[in-house]
């Protein structure tokens, strides 16, 4: 089959080289620079490695391309860009609305059309099919789908292949068309009822993290208050064989997901007339925890942070990622600049971020880890600051959150 998937980052371009190695792919992307990269087999993400890349490449199976034009003739388009949140935090489906724009003005022949871009329940019936034929010069009846994306980047035991993919169409054949084009390099395929129980079901997966993180993030600060160990108490209750989970403590949540996908499903309980309180106020809890943290430092190093160097350790979402989208590292800089402190950050993995390179890991009063990479040691941290916090438990020695 030729395929087309609009939008070749994290989530676009591993499932292109999935679908690359049955089918003819061609990856769009707006932006150039990422697309020559691309072509030069270089690639930009962590999970899709440029060897694997070249050799796709020299298949002739991949090509990235910034053509619209590329979607003309095309089977099956795969829709994964971009699902942020507005400065409102409310949903922002403008990346959605445009790629639905390049396919209603280029794809003159009827093709099957999939959304793996995380959005609220109802987003392929009510938003993304109508934003299709509303723009179309003359009426094409494309097929539509939703197999939302669980990707986790950097992870090495679960990926396209073996994790379990939900999918539903908005009529039978769409959704037997879905079967066969995932099924060609997919081994768990899960089909479910409707389009909008898969879309929720995505939401609820992360839903369930952002809370059940706020939760161990607000059991962190009443541990603290109580003089107990937070982390030794989740491993006395991480004992129990069934019916508890255990979920870390940290400075807050980041990625494009589990900070953004929650607020999806806030939006569309509300629009429904249902408050989703645990939502919002597991999102106060989170985007509160730089806050806290700052608050501790102040108080462990004489109540004032004015003037003093602190080193913000690992700036990524999560360790051995590049990824910053939504990093709790951002909001813990404002807390501690707020509160007087000259800071600076850490990260070899991030390299360059807000067009500021990272500094070095020496020479700080104060060292706050956010995220530990492996590359980074603990020993080069401890050696840091005189005063480490560290807020993984990764870093023994220091004072954990
Ligand atoms: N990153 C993850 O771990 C992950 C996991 C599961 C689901 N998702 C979801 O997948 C979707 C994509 O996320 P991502 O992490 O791959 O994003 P990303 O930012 O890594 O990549 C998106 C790409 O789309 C391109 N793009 C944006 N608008 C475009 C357009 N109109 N035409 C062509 N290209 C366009 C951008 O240039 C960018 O390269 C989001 O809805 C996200 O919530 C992400």
């Amino acid at each position: 089959m030729r395929v087309c998937v609009i939008g070749q980052g994290y989530v676009g371009l591993t499932i292109s080289t999935f679908a690359a190695k049955i089918h003819e792919v061609v990856g769009i992307d707006r932006n150039d620079e990422v697309v020559s990269q691309l072509n030069m087999g270089i690639s930009h993400i962590e999970g899709v490695s440029s060897e694997k890349l070249k050799l796709l490449l020299h298949s002739g199976k991949y090509r990235a391309s910034v053509e619209e034009s590329a979607l003309i003739g095309t089977d099956i388009v795969v829709i994964a860009v971009p699902t942020p949140l507005d400065s409102n935090r409310k949903p922002d489906l403008s990346y959605i609305d445009s790629a639905c724009q390049m396919i209603a003005e280029n794809l003159t022949t009827p093709a099957l059309i999939i959304n793996e871009s995380t959005s609220f329940p109802g987003t392929i019936r009510n938003y993304i099919k109508p934003a299709i034929e509303k723009r179309q010069k003359k009426i094409i009846e494309h097929q539509y789908s939703i197999s939302p994306e669980r990707v986790d980047p950097g992870r090495e035991d679960f990926n396209q292949k073996n994790t379990a993919r939900l999918y539903a169409g908005l009529t039978p054949e769409a959704t037997a068309r879905t079967r066969e084009f995932y099924s060609s390099f997919c081994d768990n395929l899960v089909e479910v009822s409707s389009p909008e129980v898969a879309e929720a079901a995505k939401l609820f997966e992360n839903t369930f993290r952002q809370v059940n993180i706020a939760l161990v993030n607000e059991l962190a600060q009443i541990s603290h208050a109580l003089g107990i160990d937070v982390r030794e108490t989740l491993n006395a209750a991480g004992t129990k064989p069934y019916g508890f989970m255990k979920f870390a403590p940290s400075a807050g949540v980041g990625g494009h997901c589990i900070p953004v996908d929650p607020s999806y499903l806030a939006d569309v309980a509300e629009k429904a007339g249902v408050q989703a309180t645990f939502i919002q106020r597991a999102n106060e809890v989170n985007l509160d925890m730089p806050k806290y943290i700052a608050g501790r430092v102040e108080k462990d190093n004489g109540g004032s942070l004015k003037g003093k160097k602190v080193l913000v350790v690992g700036v990524a979402y999560k360790p051995n990622v590049a990824d910053t989208r939504e990093t709790p590292a951002a909001l813990l800089i404002t807390a501690l600049e707020n509160l007087g402190a000259i800071v600076s950050w850490n990260d070899p993995v991030v390299g360059s971020w807000h067009g500021n390179d990272s500094m070095a890991l020496s020479g700080a009063d104060i060292a706050v880890v956010v995220t530990k990479h492996d590359v980074v040691s603990e020993a080069e941290i401890l050696k840091s600051a005189p005063y480490v916090f560290d807020t993984t438990g990764k870093v023994k020695g220091a004072v954990q959150l």
